[in-house]
């Protein structure tokens, strides 16, 4: 299953809050999916956390989001080892805080040999970079374009292509999402905004 996790800024407005609650409150709903996930035996879980695109946002909000995932970071690893969660970060992110980057890699390295839910974020993520990262190494390598090879070169090579990809939030495009995984994904595009999107939903989505 994979994620476009759409919709904190207008939960948030709607509220008359400003937007960055609705990203503290998106994390709740992380936290909650990732639980009915592992219950139901998810095996590949991937969420679009932060786009390449994001960057343009405010300064304000830009730095929010970093503070959060890595307060996230901090406070969630510990938990998510004791459940067997095998934790990814996928993106560019040369363009992260040393800080936040030793971090992840901390994280990823604690939980690597775990074998339930592989829980895979996307952060400074965009299909684009991926596949024009993949095509590099594969040429890099002396290799053939091949769809084989370039699959293998994918930041994503872990996971396998997607049964389901969701969108929260009512948009009904991808955002440059999972451009190259995506071919034969089913699409369930959802009105309700992400800090909404509960357990009912998701089986709902999943039904
Ligand atoms: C998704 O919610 C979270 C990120 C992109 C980081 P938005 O912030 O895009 O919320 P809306 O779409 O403005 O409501
Ligand atoms: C997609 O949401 C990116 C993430 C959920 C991280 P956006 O809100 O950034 O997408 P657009 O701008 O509406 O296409
Ligand atoms: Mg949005």
């Amino acid at each position: 299953i994979a994620i476009i996790m759409d919709g904190n800024g207008r939960w948030a407005k709607k509220r008359f809050l400003p937007r960055v609650a609705g990203h503290k409150r998106g994390l709740e709903t992380v936290r909650e999916t990732v639980r009915t996930c592992t219950e139901l035996g998810v095996e590949y879980l991937t969420l679009f956390a932060f786009s390449s695109e994001n960057w343009r946002r405010p300064d304000e909000e830009v730095s929010f989001l970093m503070g959060l995932f890595m307060q996230a970071l901090e406070r969630e690893v510990d938990r998510l080892h004791g459940r067997n969660i095998r934790l990814k970060i996928v993106g560019h992110l040369a363009r992260f805080s040393g800080e936040l980057q030793a971090r992840i890699e901390v994280a990823q390295l604690k939980t690597a040999g775990n074998t339930g839910l592989t829980l895979t974020i996307c952060a400074d993520y965009g299909g684009r970079w991926d596949i024009a990262q993949a095509a590099q190494k594969v040429v890099a390598q002396g290799q053939e374009l091949t769809p084989e090879n370039l699959d293998k070169a994918m930041a994503l090579a872990h996971v396998p292509d997607p049964d389901l990809m969701i969108r929260t939030g009512g948009e009904t495009r991808i955002s440059n999402f999972l451009l190259w995984q995506a071919a034969y994904s089913e699409l369930f595009f959802s009105d309700c905004l992400w800090p909404d999107f509960d357990e009912a939903a998701l089986d709902e989505a999943i039904s």
